[in-house]
């Protein structure tokens, strides 16, 4: 294999946030010139919640449209929906066979559920990071670039691969996480403790890829603060304008040092006007490109089928080397 290839997902339970862009997408665009990328619309991960079917099936094809609208090339990368390649649910199916109880209790996304005490927690949500682990392994991938809370999922991908290969000999690449150095992990505007998330209660809190102009304006400017009045970071003292540092510095690329002395003596109100600013001329032409993908229904169509077609055959080889190794009689 000469090829290095990246594998990424985001699963479709809402609409895509800034979080997700900067921690995810953004950094997908950079590596599509050195790598040969899968980015997936993990359909299967989103019913471990339960969906409208008209909205989950509305949101895929968004989400999809979305990407493209970021600069995702749909011929140089293999962009498609993962229930649209069998393979993952199978090599789901086999992996689970070698992931430990003791592992997946330890998954914090699982165990912050359990710790708000949510109720019918279904088998899903508790092997989620086994799917998780067979979208990475199915096509050898070297790379995962994730936000820094999908981390502990990469590693536990890693364990299952390697406990595997240990088993069987080499038989799955051990993926590397790539996590962005700045914007790993926005927070909240309205709760800079707690992550900036698509599934928020509180609306004000995230800011959507597709929200207008105006809405972002009006989040940013309601975003909490603190009473210090030094555009400064520090994310004990001041989370809130820490997180707004980290989100103008990944739109503009300036250093903190650099947008410290900015706004030296500015107060946050001219801080909070930049930072909007910055954040809609960001968003604005994936928004307005979205729009019109989206109303291109026929070129949709074009772009998942030929994706999953291109990815069922990178995955072929892998699931026929497990299952020679796990000892299935071949198929006739
Ligand atoms: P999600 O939107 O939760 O499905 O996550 C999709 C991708 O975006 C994953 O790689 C996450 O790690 C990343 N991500 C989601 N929210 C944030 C956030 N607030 N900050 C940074 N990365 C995020
Ligand atoms: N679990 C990821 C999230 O919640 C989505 C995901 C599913 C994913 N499979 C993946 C991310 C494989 C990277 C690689 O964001």
């Amino acid at each position: 294999m000469s090829e290095k290839r990246i594998f990424s997902g985001i699963k479709p339970t809402g609409d895509l946030t800034l979080g997700s862009y900067i921690g995810a997408i953004k950094n997908w665009v950079e590596l599509q010139n050195e790598y040969l990328c899968l980015y997936c619309i993990v359909d299967m991960h989103a019913i471990t919640i339960r969906n409208d079917p008209e909205t989950l099936r509305r949101r895929s094809l968004e989400q999809l449209a979305q990407y493209v609208a970021s600069g995702l090339d749909p011929e140089r990368n293999i962009i498609y929906i993962q229930s649209h390649v069998p393979q993952h649910a199978e090599l789901s199916w086999i992996l689970g066979c070698y992931s430990m109880l003791g592992e997946l209790n330890r998954m914090t996304q699982y165990k912050d559920k359990v710790s708000k005490g949510e109720e019918n927690l279904n088998a899903g949500i508790y092997t989620y990071p086994v799917l998780m682990a067979a979208d990475i392994l199915l096509y050898q991938s070297d790379l995962v670039p994730v936000g820094e809370d999908q981390k502990q999922h990469v590693e536990l991908c890693r364990d299952i691969a390697i406990r595997f290969n240990h088993v069987y000999g080499e038989t799955f690449k051990v993926p590397e996480p790539f996590v962005p150095k700045v914007g790993a992990r926005i927070k909240s505007l309205t709760d800079p403790e707690s992550k900036m998330s698509k599934s928020d209660d509180d609306p004000q809190g995230s800011i959507f890829i597709m929200d207008s102009p105006d809405q972002i304006l009006k989040k940013v400017k309601r975003a909490v603060t603190d009473m210090e009045n030094r555009v400064t970071f520090d994310t004990e003292k001041q989370p809130g304008i820490s997180n707004l540092m980290t989100i103008y510095s990944s739109a503009t690329g300036k250093d903190f040092d650099v947008i410290t002395e900015e706004f030296e003596g500015k107060g946050y109100g001219a801080f909070k006007n930049a930072v909007a600013e910055a954040v809609i001329e960001l968003l604005r032409p994936i928004r307005e490109k979205s729009e019109e993908i989206l109303a291109d229904r026929a070129y949709l169509t074009e772009i998942y089928t030929s994706g999953a077609k291109r990815a069922a055959e990178l995955a072929e080889p892998t699931l026929k080397l497990v299952v020679e190794k796990l000892g299935f009689v071949p198929r006739g």
